[in-house]
């Protein structure tokens, strides 16, 4: 028995190490020469071949929707590649349904260019600018949140966003990372607000860019940001909404709640907030001030983890329960939801089982 599992593992080892050569000969010795990538029929690049598509778009500045850096495991960054994309790789396949894999939908950060490429992508992406921007406010939230602000250096007519969009903001090389990464991140602040753009990070553990963010930018520091990214945003509706956010979750449906407030309200909006404990309650005493500022605004914080210390007097469990106990069946409402995966995809099956249409349903997730 144990020859056998020997056996198994010294082919694994020898499979794992032979992977890697190919890789590394790939990276360093390969030559493809240069290609040309054409885009909608109409823009022609002749670029240096070898790299991922994301990467070599990135360099002739067409930015591709993408929250973890090209790692593969997003789901993001997908183009239509109509002719020189190669075989569909096993990293692809559990982000493309069948529709997609018909219409030979790609994840350009799998897809290296080594032919000609035909490509078609949105338009809109032709307008997806990099930003330079210096830090100019730093703030602990919570203990693992941090809100971050931005003076936008250029371009110089500062930024246009939706309210819920996300850029992706740089980590340059240092300690944890050898190459230079991107990360997805929600605008936290008003879309009216032009030359300055803030966002709330949550510290996550070994994290590249979130350790970056915690440990390194201070005031003054420039970064890079590229963006605006997304369609998670206010839809046209007279219908109540009904926003649901956890965590550093509640940076985008921030961002909408001052458009709105900015906009003067004139739906009903209830925003069920959840967390553990008072302390990270990102923006408690400002939420309970819109309660009071703008028109017909209900602000439910839950805490998952209170104890009779906390003197907690508020709604206690998860964003969950206050489905279950605020939101009767076949409501009128649009949904917006966003923070962690597990909780959106819960308050997700929640909403369809009350007899919310799956499409005024819209959510974020944080990876
Ligand atoms: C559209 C969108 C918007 C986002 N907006 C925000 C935002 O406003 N604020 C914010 O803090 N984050 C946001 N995120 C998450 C963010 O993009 C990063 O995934 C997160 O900061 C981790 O990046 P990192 O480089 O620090 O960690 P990585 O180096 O990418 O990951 C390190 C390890 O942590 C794990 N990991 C990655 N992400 C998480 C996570 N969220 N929780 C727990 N473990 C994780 C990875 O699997 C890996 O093992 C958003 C994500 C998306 C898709
Ligand atoms: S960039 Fe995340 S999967 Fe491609």
């Amino acid at each position: 028995m144990s020859e056998i599992l020997i056996g198994l593992f010294s082919i694994s080892a020898i499979a794992a190490l032979l992977a890697l050569l190919l890789e590394v000969a790939d990276r360093f010795f390969a030559d493809y020469g240069e290609k040309h990538i054409v885009i909608n029929d109409d823009k022609d690049l002749l670029i240096k071949a070898g790299r991922p598509l994301l990467f070599t778009l990135a360099e002739e500045k067409i930015y591709i929707p993408s929250a973890c850096g090209g790692k593969g495991t997003c789901g993001l960054c997908k183009v239509k590649i109509a002719q020189g994309g190669g075989p569909v790789l096993p990293t692809e396949t559990p982000y493309l349904n069948l529709e997609e894999l018909a219409d030979n939908i790609r994840l350009s950060c799998q897809v290296k260019v080594k032919a000609d490429v035909q490509l078609e992508i949105d338009e809109e992406l032709f307008n997806i600018q990099e930003f330079t921007v210096a830090v100019d406010k730093v703030e602990p939230l919570t203990p693992d949140i941090k809100y971050i602000g931005f003076k936008i250096l250029s371009p110089e007519d500062g930024i246009t966003f939706k309210a819920g969009q996300y850029m992706q903001l740089e980590a340059p090389p240092y300690k944890l990372s050898k190459e230079s990464e991107f990360r997805a991140y929600s605008i936290a602040t008003s879309p009216f607000e032009k030359n300055t753009i803030g966002f709330m990070i949550t510290r996550v553990k070994e994290g590249v860019v979130s350790n970056y963010v915690h440990d390194y930018l201070d005031i003054g520091d420039t970064a890079t940001l590229r963006g605006p990214f997304g369609e998670f945003c206010l839809r046209e509706s007279d219908r109540e909404m009904l926003m649901i956010a956890t965590g550093s979750g509640l940076a985008p449906i921030y961002s909408m709640i001052q458009k709105i407030y900015r906009e003067g309200a004139k739906r009903k909006i209830t925003l069920f907030f959840g967390d553990r404990k008072p302390f990270d309650l990102i923006y408690h005493e400002e939420l309970k001030e819109f309660e009071q500022s703008i028109g017909d605004f209900t602000y439910i914080p839950t805490l998952s983890r209170t104890t009779d210390k906390d003197n907690w007097s508020g709604e206690k469990g998860r964003v969950t329960d206050l489905i279950k106990k605020y939101i009767p069946d076949n409501p009128e409402i649009d949904v917006y939801i966003c923070g962690a995966p597990a909780m959106v995809s819960s308050c997700e099956e929640l909403l369809l089982q009350k007899g919310v249409p799956v499409e005024r349903i819209c959510y974020d997730k944080f990876m």
